[in-house]
């Protein structure tokens, strides 16, 4: 008896506006999280946001999201505040009435069986529409591109007539056309996310998964691997890259010709080109127009043109490129493409890392 009054004191003396004064410094890294996910400039801050929604796809999960949050939030506040009330109202005071003695409440007990199924029937309806808006039938004018997840990068294929645009890490679409992607794997499993485009979907070794999704804007969107993959998965990033219609014919029909020639045979471009066409990176890349077919590392053709290297975590620029070239695994641990030069005997040399760079960075 003595320590239930003990208990009782204890809580009397923890008054709400004291609890609330000691909570507070404590939330506030919280609550400055959540405004500065809520400004303007959020998607600068984090490119990779769920919560910009580009495509109908993503605004139809957006949508199911905000549902289920706020019938969580609504049924939270109603459960826990009744309870607090009830705990308060019928809390012990010392001499009060016994408790009053009853079994049950029929009228209580069905209200709460019927009004949670009823919150699930209605989130069932708008789970089976979203279900139908994101697993549709492909159009007949989609775009197919044919996505392969390697370890740790990706590829993109593009069919086009009889030939096949090969790409790695950026894939280019269209705005206004519906976009097919046929998901694989030919190693372990892999999760495509472009969180403005389209929730994951998983690339599996002996299936293809389709995504089919529109992107109304042009603009870059930043994505990522979103399944455990192995070593680099963390580092296994993408970009899609919307044009106008335009734009990405014009895209479409560079990428189909065969890498540049370099234009004077003595330039540190051609040396380059020697370099990488004879020796070591024949064996895993291509590039088209060049006696290479190493189908390990992503096809070069036209290396130059792309934004960024080693699947979306650099730059492009000659300074990356060179790091890269010298010691891959370096950047990225576990990278297929072993290390080359630096302190390894028989490597390439500083110089001849130099004509690499300014071959790969002029296949524009
Ligand atoms: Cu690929 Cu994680």
């Amino acid at each position: 008896m003595k320590s239930v009054l003990t208990a009782a004191g204890s809580l009397r003396r923890l008054r709400p506006g004291r609890a609330l004064r000691s909570g507070l410094p404590a939330l506030l890294p919280l609550l400055l999280v959540v405004a500065a996910a809520c400004g303007d400039d959020h998607l600068t801050r984090f490119p990779q946001s769920t919560f910009a929604p580009a495509t109908e796809m993503a605004e139809e999960q957006m949508f199911l999201f905000h549902l289920t949050m706020w019938m969580g939030i609504a049924v939270g506040l109603l459960t826990f505040g009744l309870m607090a009330w009830i705990l308060w109202k019928f809390r012990y005071r010392p001499g009060g009435p016994e408790a009053q003695q009853f079994h049950g409440n029929t009228t209580l007990e069905i209200a709460w069986t019927l009004l949670p199924a009823l919150i699930v029937a209605v989130i069932a309806v708008f789970t089976v529409r979203a279900i139908f808006i994101t697993q549709p039938e492909p159009p007949a004018n989609a775009l197919n591109v044919r996505v392969i997840g390697k370890q740790w990068w990706w590829e993109f294929q593009y069919p086009v007539g009889k030939d096949t645009i090969v790409t790695a890490n950026e894939i280019h679409v269209p705005v206004g056309q519906p976009v097919q992607l046929l998901l694989e794997s030919d190693n372990v499993l892999h999760s495509f996310w472009v969180p403005q485009m389209a929730g994951k979907r998983d690339l599996i070794t002996n299936r293809v998964n389709r995504l089919i999704f529109t992107p109304r804007e042009p603009g870059v969107y930043m994505g990522q691997c979103a399944e455990f993959c192995g070593d680099s998965h963390a580092l296994m990033k993408m970009r899609l890259i919307a044009h106008t219609p335009e734009g990405f014919r014009q895209w479409l029909e560079n990428e189909a010709r065969p890498a540049v020639e370099p234009t004077d045979s003595a330039s540190a471009v051609a040396v380059g080109k020697k370099l990488v066409t004879q020796g070591v990176c024949a064996g895993c890349h291509v590039i088209k127009g060049t006696p290479m077919v190493g189908r390990t590392g992503p096809v070069l053709t036209h290396f130059g043109r792309r934004r960024t290297l080693a699947a979306g975590i650099l730059e492009n620029n000659a300074e990356n490129l060179r790091q890269w070239v010298r010691n891959a695994p370096s950047v990225k641990p576990g990278s297929k493409m072993p290390q080359l030069g630096g302190d390894i005997p028989n490597g390439l040399t500083e110089e001849q890392i130099t004509y690499i760079v300014a071959y790969l960075q002029s296949l524009q």
